[in-house]
């Protein structure tokens, strides 16, 4: 079966040659092609163009036609850091908040992330397997078409593993396109208060095997800050983890600078995330390196706290990724147009950058560069259909509209 899509106002982000990232200046380019034509086979992009060279329909019996309308087409959005599985949510924290709680304060109350571990733990799998496909609906209407997603919200082996089926029947169920993070080293749970090693013990002894013989995740993270988990105690897991083949993408200088990002990329993280407050080291060890600097701007907007270095980097010649971090606790929105509205009026980055930042560079935080993250032959097609918009900025500058009229996902229109 061929579908084609025509009269495209604009096709945004093309490629011709498959990139691995977009970095430094010329994250501030972006192809893309006007009144063009994209064709699908097989739910891959079997060719794009403009108009004027578009061949027709050789096999009508075989042919579905899209009309664009003049709308815009855009690569789903890759968001490479998700916690989208979890129980209940936590508006009662964030209602203390604005009565002048800090979530360091909550959390250091049992609240915070063991306030979801609590409620997770609570939480049949099939209970959570439904939230979760109904928030993967949602993500889906607002353009995204792949998902990282953590445990952590678990915190005993049993819990963490369920957490992980979860992950792993909802990619089954679902069709975005889904990773799978192991996050046991996300909280220090309360019977194990004042007993961290014997924690990390139980995630490196009894839960990383399990998730590991049973391919429930493909990367794993720890939460190196204060109050939760050291240098040492990041590279002891990462370690440990290399092992049984699991790369890290770690949650590192949140509220403190430790050392975790030059730790993670020591080990070879793919990508280090939130970065909200960064130092010279922070810098010197991700030059160079194969690890995407990751920021999370709806966090520091939900929690009043810095947005990410996201000009320093790239002025640095480096790569930048843009994703949700959708948590109950500092993230509760999973809208990626609202990440890229939030990368120009508050990081000030340009609307070519963070299209660059919210595909393909978040393609490539969750190894899919050579999948997804841009219009290019061979890669899946996941992508929308725009209602007529002026310009491809029109996206991030109306923040908080939503202009997706189609939305395609291995090459089948969703409904
Ligand atoms: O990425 N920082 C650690 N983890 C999550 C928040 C988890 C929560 O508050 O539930 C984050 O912000
Ligand atoms: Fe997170």
């Amino acid at each position: 079966m061929i579908t084609v899509i025509k009269n495209i106002k604009e096709i945004i982000q093309v490629e011709h040659t498959i990139r691995k990232w977009v970095a430094g200046k010329d994250m501030a380019s972006l192809e893309t092609i006007k009144n063009g034509f994209i064709e699908i086979k097989d739910g891959i992009i079997s060719n794009f163009g403009s108009m004027e060279d578009w061949k027709g329909i050789d096999d009508w019996n075989n042919t579905e036609i899209i009309d664009a309308n003049d709308g815009m087409v855009f690569p789903s959005y890759c968001d490479s850091h998700s916690h989208l599985v979890f129980a209940g949510n936590r508006e009662n924290e964030w209602e203390q908040r604005l009565k002048g709680a800090s979530y360091e304060e909550i959390a250091a109350k049992g609240g915070g992330i063991l306030n979801s571990a609590k409620k997770l733990q609570n939480t049949g799998e099939e209970e959570l397997l439904e939230s979760a496909l109904k928030r993967a609906d949602e993500i889906i209407k607002m353009g995204t078409g792949a998902i990282e997603i953590k445990s952590g919200y678990g915190l005993t082996v049993d819990t963490e593993l369920k957490m992980l089926r979860v992950i792993k029947k909802l990619n089954e169920l679902s069709p975005l396109t889904i990773k799978a993070t192991f996050l046991g080293a996300h909280a220090i749970p309360l019977e194990y208060k004042s007993r961290k090693s014997d924690y990390l013990d139980c995630i490196i002894n009894e839960m990383l095997p399990r998730v590991a013989e049973e391919s429930l995740a493909e990367y794993i993270d720890i939460f190196c800050e204060e109050g939760y988990f050291s240098v040492d105690d990041t590279e002891r897991l990462l370690a440990e983890a290399k092992k049984w083949g699991l790369t890290p993408k770690t949650h590192v200088n949140q509220f403190t600078i430790l050392g975790g990002v030059e730790a993670s990329v020591k080990h070879g993280a793919l990508s280090v995330d939130h970065l909200e407050i960064m130092n010279d080291d922070d810098f010197k060890a991700l030059k160079g390196s194969e690890c995407m600097p990751t920021l999370l701007p709806s966090c520091s907007f939900f929690l009043g706290i810095p947005y990410g270095p996201a000009r320093k980097i790239m002025d640095e010649g480096m790569p930048v990724a843009l994703a949700t971090d959708f948590n109950p606790g500092s993230s509760p929105s999973g809208n990626m147009n609202f990440v890229a509205s939030l990368g120009c009026i508050q990081m000030g980055m340009t609307p070519e950058e963070v299209i660059n930042s919210t595909t393909i560079n978040t393609a490539y935080a969750m190894g899919l560069s050579k999948e997804l993250g841009s219009i290019a032959i061979g890669k899946k097609a996941n992508l929308f259909i725009t209602k007529p918009i002026s310009s491809y900025a029109y996206i991030p500058y109306s923040f908080g509209h939503q202009h997706i009229d189609k939305i395609m996902i291995n090459g089948q229109l969703q409904s």
